[in-house]
């Protein structure tokens, strides 16, 4: 019985299995371009994905990444960066405003927060469609009638064959920017509901076939993080 049960388990994997190799001989080394004495380390390397075609490329996430040159004034937003293969890699730009810009009026005026926002911390491409996406899930914002800031969570959208040198044609997405839902009621007591929500901690887009345009974020919402601790 258990020969057979072994026998079974084993056509099973090698039917789902595929081979891959690996040139052990001949590998591309890139090295982390933020890498300095004294500096602690940007985390390059902790997401990674590829483009295949013509021109391929490799895009690494640095998720705790200093560019003072990319963002004047913030302290490891995140760095995220194309490297041709086997050619230098450069910086990718998204949305370069300086720390602390205003959005929104009246009560619905917040200043972004993009100090340890981990841009880079998680990405994905859709090769069919041509689209990326980079988020940052501890991007925050912060208004003026509250005193703690909301880690909602950063993506920004492009397409792949844009030039990422400039954050033209760039869309910042926020999907948890909504005010009205940052915390709810239960018992009669507040507690957090999108406020520490930090979309993108994960990310994926679908093949075309399942959707056109959505992309699906994996939130942890405040109410779930209490229950793991
Ligand atoms: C980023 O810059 C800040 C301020 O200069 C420094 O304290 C920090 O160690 C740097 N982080 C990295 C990953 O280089
Ligand atoms: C992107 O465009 C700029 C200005 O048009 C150019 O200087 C730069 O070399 C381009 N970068 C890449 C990687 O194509």
């Amino acid at each position: 019985m258990l020969l057979l049960f072994t026998l079974l388990l084993t056509c099973i994997l090698l039917t789902c299995s595929h081979g891959f190799n690996l040139d052990i001989n001949h590998p591309i080394v890139y090295e982390d371009p933020l890498k300095g004495v004294g500096r602690r380390g940007s985390y390059f390397g902790f997401s990674v994905l590829l483009h295949s075609g013509p021109k391929p490329w490799i895009q690494i996430g640095a998720p705790r990444g200093n560019d003072t040159k990319l963002y004047p004034g913030v302290i490891e937003p995140g760095v995220v960066f194309r490297c041709p293969i086997a050619e230098s890699c450069y910086a990718l730009k998204f949305d370069t405003s300086e720390n602390k810009k205003e959005y929104g009026k009246g009560k619905l005026k917040y200043r972004e927060q993009k100090n340890a926002a981990w841009i880079g911390g998680a990405m994905d491409i859709q090769e069919e469609q041509g689209n990326i996406v980079v988020c940052g899930h501890r991007w925050r914002n912060t208004y003026e009638r509250n005193t703690v800031d909301f880690m909602l969570g950063v993506c920004y959208c492009s397409k792949i064959e844009q030039n990422g040198t400039t954050a033209k044609g760039t869309y910042k997405l926020l999907p948890l920017l909504n005010s009205d839902k940052y915390t709810t009621s239960v018992n009669r007591q507040h507690i957090p509901n999108y406020a520490v929500g930090q979309a993108g901690i994960s990310v994926h887009i679908p093949p075309p076939e399942v959707c056109k345009c959505e992309i699906h974020m994996f939130l942890i919402m405040d109410n779930m993080w209490q229950k793991l601790e």
